[in-house]
């Protein structure tokens, strides 16, 4: 019997844990132990059992080969049974069996958005099991380079002042950052700007970094697509391009872009990208000018079996000035806008349903981490400076013209400081009663804070929480008395 990881799905070994994730189905799984050595032989090449136990074995002291190959082909089996492994005779029957994504084979979201794994393994998430490691052991595994700050759009909301969209990446740079990040055993890797299609080598960068076996995450306008950059998407093993679209009325999209005739180059794009067959996500955030159309978004977005995202609360640029933020929705519209959300959001409806308030409120988290920054996660941007968090490009970590990607994760004294970051290193927030609807984020605090303090919190947000938290438990006690 042949054995082999699927076309989706991407492994890494962390220290003592193995992580498996598949990016068509969105499952993961995390395993330790044996089962992470186990998991470590696996590969994109196709591998007989025989030979699989026999690099296992190697890894073992005074090991049992027959009873190692029956723990082996268990675990293998599970693995297959949820989606991350092909077994078969030939490598044509692999082949056959290793179904890649496709939009045909996915039910609309407003049907069915249950990703669930098939059986269930474990009682905890693979996202807490992963922060409570990483916690302790920071290990990189994601990256968002921004290829070139350039931009062929205006947008009025946009975190990055329009007089700054200037520069690309050197090959050279991109190139040792790759290499670098493959030694690290970086999984995740997203290619930004700007507009990173308006990037000379877009197409050769993305084709050096499927070499690498990095998952791939594209965040475009794709105002630029064109017939080489799909035929390049296609045959990458891409995880998901993400593109913003604002409105379906050309003219609203149009003033958000401040591009005549955009509206109709990202609409096509997408289209395009459907045709064939390449995932997508559609990022819609809301303003003053699109209050009312994102609903329309979302709606599209689920007519074509996308998932389409959005988001309320837009964040000062990165150099502090505010004038961006006129276009940021006032608490009333937040509102309205909540409702249509809980009205029209089959994932936001089906995660309120699921959820127990009363236990997640009496959990202490004052030890967790806000979020993944430093622990998980870092930035770039074309001139080689290191930064946090998209948006945050003023908090400068390092820079990649003199110091390794490694040293900077290492030894960068902010860095250290952001990652020692915990929950309760906001004391207003510790006895806080909307704190489980609450979105603070450490960015959006630090740039619309003169000082670019990420602790001092932001009090759009509190009141923005408050809000959620209200509208959360009305439609929750309104479903529970209908029941
Ligand atoms: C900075 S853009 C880069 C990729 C590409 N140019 C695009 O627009 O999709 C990435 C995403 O950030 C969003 N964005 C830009 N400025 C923002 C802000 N101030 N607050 C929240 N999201 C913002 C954009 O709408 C877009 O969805
Ligand atoms: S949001 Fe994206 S497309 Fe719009 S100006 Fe900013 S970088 Fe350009
Ligand atoms: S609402 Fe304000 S005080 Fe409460 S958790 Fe959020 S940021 Fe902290």
């Amino acid at each position: 019997m042949l054995y082999r990881q699927k076309f989706d799905t991407f492994i890494r070994i962390y220290d003592d844990i193995g992580y498996i994730c598949s990016k068509k189905d969105y499952g993961d799984r995390v395993v330790d132990q044996s089962g992470a050595v186990f998991l470590s032989a696996l590969s994109r090449r196709a591998q007989s059992i025989e030979e699989l136990t026999g690099t296992i074995a190697a890894k073992f002291v005074n090991v049992d080969k027959d009873a190692l190959q029956h723990d082996v082909v268990e675990f293998y089996a599970m693995l297959e049974e949820d989606g991350f492994v092909i077994s078969g005779e030939t490598e044509a029957a692999l082949d056959a069996k290793d179904k890649r994504f496709s939009y045909s084979d996915i039910e609309p979201k407003t049907i069915k958005k249950d990703f669930t794994p098939p059986v269930k393994r474990s009682d905890v998430s693979t996202q807490t099991y992963l922060d409570e490691h990483f916690k302790g052991k920071p290990h990189l595994t994601s990256l968002q380079i921004e290829l070139t700050s350039r931009c062929n759009e205006r947008c009025v909301h946009c975190y990055i002042p329009h007089e700054n969209k200037l520069t690309d990446i050197e090959d050279a740079l991109f190139y040792d950052v790759l290499e670098q990040c493959k030694a690290l055993g970086l999984l995740n890797l997203t290619l930004s700007g700007g507009e990173p299609m308006l990037h000379r080598h877009f197409i050769d960068y993305l084709r050096k970094a499927q070499e690498y076996d990095f998952s791939i995450n594209v965040l475009s306008n794709l105002t630029l697509l064109n017939d080489d950059i799909v035929k390049e998407l296609k045959a990458n093993r891409l995880s998901s391009v993400q593109v913003s679209l604002y409105s379906m009325k050309p003219e609203v999209h149009d003033a958000i872009t401040m591009v005549k005739g955009s509206f109709y180059k990202t609409r096509d794009a997408i289209l395009k990208l459907i045709d064939n067959d390449i995932p997508l996500q559609i990022s819609c955030p809301t303003m003053k000018q699109n209050k009312t159309d994102f609903v329309d978004v979302i709606n599209w977005a689920n007519e074509h079996k996308v998932r389409a995202i959005t988001d309320y609360i837009i964040m000062a640029r990165y150099d502090h000035s505010t004038e961006n933020l006129d276009n940021r929705l006032s608490l009333n519209e937040v509102e309205d806008v909540m409702n249509d959300i809980v009205n029209n959001d089959e994932d936001y409806k089906h995660s309120l349903s699921e959820a127990d308030f009363t236990t997640l409120s009496t959990r202490d988290d004052s030890e967790d981490i806000v979020c993944g920054i430093c622990v998980s996660s870092i930035c770039m941007v074309a001139n080689g400076a290191v930064y946090p968090c998209p948006g945050w490009q003023d908090c400068i970590l390092g820079t990649l013209k003199e110091q390794s990607l490694q040293q900077i994760w290492e030894k960068s004294p902010k860095v250290q400081q952001l990652r020692n970051i915990r929950k309760k290193d906001f004391p207003q927030c510790r006895q806080c009663e909307d704190r489980l609807f609450c979105a603070m984020c450490m960015v959006r605090n630090a740039n619309e804070n003169a000082e670019g303090d990420p602790l001092k919190i932001n009090t759009h947000f509190c009141k923005v929480a408050a809000l959620n938290k209200r509208i959360a438990i009305e439609w929750k006690t309104k479903i529970e008395q209908n029941k």
